[in-house]
């Protein structure tokens, strides 16, 4: 309500950011984080082997400068387009709470863009040096180290952005200290840095794997044995990543947990929650045969098959992040402040004085007769459309169709009663934000949108109006 409000009206904010976000995710933890290590690790057995078979050593050296070349190209491309993306989508959807976290974080912003402009420029320099590395062996022993610090800067763009994901969906401490500390090193950021490091480290396995089966040749000579030792590598971190998501899931607080069947597998296909753990845990054992065949047997890997390992993971970070921010619900940053971008500690003032007469980019401040539509789609703007749309995905009109049967026209009093105890029935929907005027406008404009249906255009298509507001 203090910015004007981006609308997307048939996908939803929330899709757009989905889907920016979980592109990025899955190329930073899969390609950088887990990747570069991987890479280095490759680099430095190369260097090794070496030692003892030139021939030998070089193919390992050569298999570990294509994989960082596919890395390279799409980090740098996709991975950081998406990256900046995330920060443009998240700061237009809800400018309230990417607000809020840039005054608690606001060093940790600062850094992040720091840290993640050299990572960029840390990755280049490692790839475009590789072949002069290959000069001697002093060079080598050089390049692997700079291949080490590399990691480490990858897995510190990842542990900085986790400070404020543990922040949103928990604060802990930082309520009472109000402290940069308190709020970074929040409860959940070590469960969840432990339970994404090693899931970031198996990620690139699988990819490293499936490309590796690809790029060489059946009739390779070292082919086998670097399958086995990217198995290996994958097999390793598997406990880890057990021990993580245990951790990770004891710190979620209760009452997300209760989210979590809603926040799987929406409203609808609730009763799907068991099916869709199983075809998890199913997933989740089919990777672990691959790698433990691929560790004994690298010869019998199908190659083809590697193909499940890759997409199995990418849908399981791609759900973990959608559940992550599912069942913080109704919250954006926990207790604090809502999904619609309002402060608890506001609801008060504009439950009994009315929403709409401390909004600037509403023209409205007092509901009449006829203004009371548009006043319901301001109303609908600030209170459902960081979730709902009109009638594209979870369209508000569908939600409450269902609810009541869709043969028959809303009832605007069925309705009101509803969204005045929302919040209790479905925990996952902040209450309702304004006052009684404001309800009655929201549902007649529902009511309108059923009979006449009609796209709800966002500030970017609508303009931007300003008006003085009057205390
Ligand atoms: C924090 C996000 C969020 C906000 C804000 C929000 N909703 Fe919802 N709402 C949801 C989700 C998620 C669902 C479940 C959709 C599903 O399962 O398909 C839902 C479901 C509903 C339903 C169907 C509930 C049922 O019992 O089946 C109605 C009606 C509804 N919302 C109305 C509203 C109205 C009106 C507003 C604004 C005053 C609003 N919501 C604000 C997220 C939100």
């Amino acid at each position: 309500m203090d910015f004007p409000l981006f609308h997307l009206d048939f996908m939803g904010n929330r899709m757009l950011v989905a889907l920016i976000a979980i592109i990025h995710v899955i190329i930073n933890h899969a390609l950088a984080v887990g990747f570069i290590p991987l890479v280095t690790f490759l680099e430095f057995r190369g260097y090794q082997k070496k030692q003892r078979n030139a021939e030998k050593g070089e193919a390992w050296d050569e298999v570990a400068r294509k994989l960082l070349f596919f890395a390279f190209i799409i980090t740098t491309t996709i991975g950081a387009l998406t990256g900046v993306g995330i920060w443009f989508a998240t700061s237009l959807a809800n400018p309230a709470s990417i607000g809020s976290l840039i005054r608690v974080f606001y060093f940790a912003w600062f850094s992040e863009w720091i840290v993640f402009v050299l990572e960029v420029i840390f990755i280049m320099i490692y790839y475009l040096t590789w072949k002069k590395s290959k000069q001697s062996a002093r060079n080598k022993k050089r390049h692997i180290i700079f291949g080490f610090w590399l990691s480490v800067f990858s897995f510190l763009t990842m542990a900085i952005i986790v400070g404020i994901l543990g922040f949103m969906m928990d604060p802990g401490s930082w309520e009472a200290q109000k402290t940069l500390a308190s709020g970074f090193f929040n409860p959940l950021y070590f469960p969840q840095l432990i339970f994404r490091t090693p899931v970031a480290m198996m990620m690139a396995g699988c990819v490293a794997l499936l490309y590796t089966a690809f790029m060489l040749k059946k009739g390779n000579p070292w082919r086998p044995e670097i399958l086995k030792h990217i198995s290996f590598w994958i097999l390793l971190w598997m406990p880890i990543a057990a021990v993580g998501a245990y951790t990770y899931y004891w710190y979620i607080p209760r009452a997300m947990i209760g989210n979590l069947p809603v926040a799987l597998a929406t409203q609808q296909f609730q009763s799907w929650y068991d099916s869709l753990l199983i075809v998890m845990i199913v997933s989740v054992a089919v990777g672990f045969f691959i790698s433990i065949l691929g560790t004994l047997a690298p010869k019998r890997l199908p190659k083809y098959l590697l193909i499940i390992p890759v997409l199995v993971s990418f849908m399981f970070l791609g759900t973990f992040e959608r559940l992550r921010e599912f069942i913080r619900k109704p919250y954006v940053i926990g207790e604090y402040m809502y999904a619609n971008g309002i402060l608890v500690e506001e609801y008060p003032l504009y439950q009994q004085s009315g929403l709409l007469k401390h909004t600037p980019y509403s023209s409205i401040s007092a509901i009449t007769e006829e203004n009371k539509l548009e006043a319901g789609e301001a109303v609908f703007n600030i209170a459902c459309t960081r979730c709902h749309t009109t009638h594209g995905i979870n369209s508000v009109v569908v939600n409450f169709e269902k609810m009541y049967g869709n043969q028959d026209t809303l009832s605007t009093d069925a309705m009101k009663a509803y969204m005045k105890n929302m919040h209790n029935v479905r925990y996952y929907m902040p209450p309702f934000p304004g006052n009684d005027a404001e309800l009655d406008a929201l549902a007649a404009y529902i009511a309108e949108q059923q009979k006449r249906p009609q796209q709800l255009e966002g500030a970017q298509i609508k303009g931007v109006d300003v008006k003085e507001l009057d205390y």
